[in-house]
């Protein structure tokens, strides 16, 4: 049979337990072994029944502080663990969780700093729809049925007659048909053609076209703006070169090389060893295209001209494969500033 000395000294095991343990798992353990149904000091608890009352009162009062001692005690050791538990998985010295945060697509920062440009002299903005008409995006711009200049778009037609736009020029047609001269517009946008993928094409890409009607415009006011442009775009000290070109839509036609803004114009790998950068193309808008928006065309004149998006990115930020625009890596969309 249990007495008081014997209490004593199961409590005195059971501290010294809870003295050594080192985790929450071991007061647990221990909790179990002392104090659950079938621990030691409950058995003595459940045995008194069995003891003379004189023997029942003193061993009954040690066993029961005995478990209130031992309960207080594991429970201010478990408090200790779970304390010491957050402060040592708390680093205070330890970088915080850094919120991931997107960028800004590098075609998409071409396209606004070239509409700021623009703005800045004067042009609005204005988006037409992807999907276009036969006329808006070929017959109003002057391409004849069974052009042969329709196959320098290979384009993409849908089932219901209409085409994905292989430009963004049509949005000049349906610009000047809404408005009167003098007119100035930038319209960027998304165009698609049914080219064979490669570094340098893709079948998906972006444009930015512009236009200006008005009374007595000539080409001298389209060099004018060109020239504008390309200082603000690319920087001062550029030379520009206007070669002679063909777009059904503007006569003459020109295109645009400006020199090689990485060697100055002493040729390097960008510009091919040419010392020039094709860049655009451009021209006066073609009388046909201005009577087509119900416009007189002796009295008006204009000028356009349309920006390759991807190409002016890819010399810009020296991109080799026109493809990585597409592939929505973020590792390389957060590389440009
Ligand atoms: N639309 C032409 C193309 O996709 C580019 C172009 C050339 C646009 C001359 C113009 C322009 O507005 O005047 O190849």
């Amino acid at each position: 049979m249990p007495g008081t000395e014997q209490v004593e000294q199961i409590l005195a095991e059971a501290l010294a337990a809870v003295n050594a343990a080192s985790s929450l798992s071991d007061l647990d353990a221990i909790d179990v072994k002392y104090l659950a149904r079938k621990g030691a000091i409950t058995s003595v608890l459940k045995s008194l029944k069995d003891l003379p009352l004189e023997e029942r009162k003193a061993v009954g009062a040690a066993a029961n502080s005995a478990r209130i001692k031992l309960e207080e005690t594991i429970s201010a050791a478990k408090s200790r663990f779970q304390q010491a538990g957050i402060i040592s998985t708390f680093d205070p010295t330890l970088p915080g969780i850094a919120r991931r945060i997107g960028a800004i697509h590098p075609i998409t920062r071409v396209i606004d700093s070239m509409c700021e440009t623009f703005r800045g002299m004067g042009f609005t903005i204005a988006k037409g729809p992807d999907i276009e008409t036969d006329y808006y995006n070929f017959e109003a711009l002057n391409f004849p049925p069974d052009h042969p200049a329709r196959d320098m778009q290979d384009t993409f037609y849908l089932e219901n007659g209409l085409l994905l736009r292989t430009h963004t020029t049509p949005v000049q047609v349906r610009e000047l048909e809404k408005s009167k001269p003098p007119v100035k517009i930038i319209t960027p946008g998304r165009t698609y053609r049914n080219e064979a993928i490669s570094t340098r094409s893709y079948c998906v890409f972006h444009q930015v076209d512009g236009f200006l009607v008005d009374e007595g415009v000539t080409m001298g006011d389209l060099k004018g703006v060109l020239v504008a442009f390309c200082r603000d775009f690319y920087g001062e000290g550029l030379k520009l070169r206007f070669r002679p070109s063909f777009f059904p839509f503007t006569e003459p036609s020109a295109e645009v090389d400006i020199s090689c803004f990485l060697c100055g114009g002493k040729g390097c790998q960008l510009c091919k060893y040419e010392g020039w950068l094709e860049i655009l193309g451009c021209g006066m808008i073609d009388p046909n295209v201005l009577k087509n928006v119900g416009y007189d065309s002796e009295k008006y004149t204009g000028f356009a001209f349309g920006i390759g998006v991807e190409r002016t990115a890819m010399l810009k930020y020296r991109i080799n494969d026109i493809r990585l625009f597409y592939e929505n890596d973020i590792r390389f969309i957060r590389q440009f500033k």
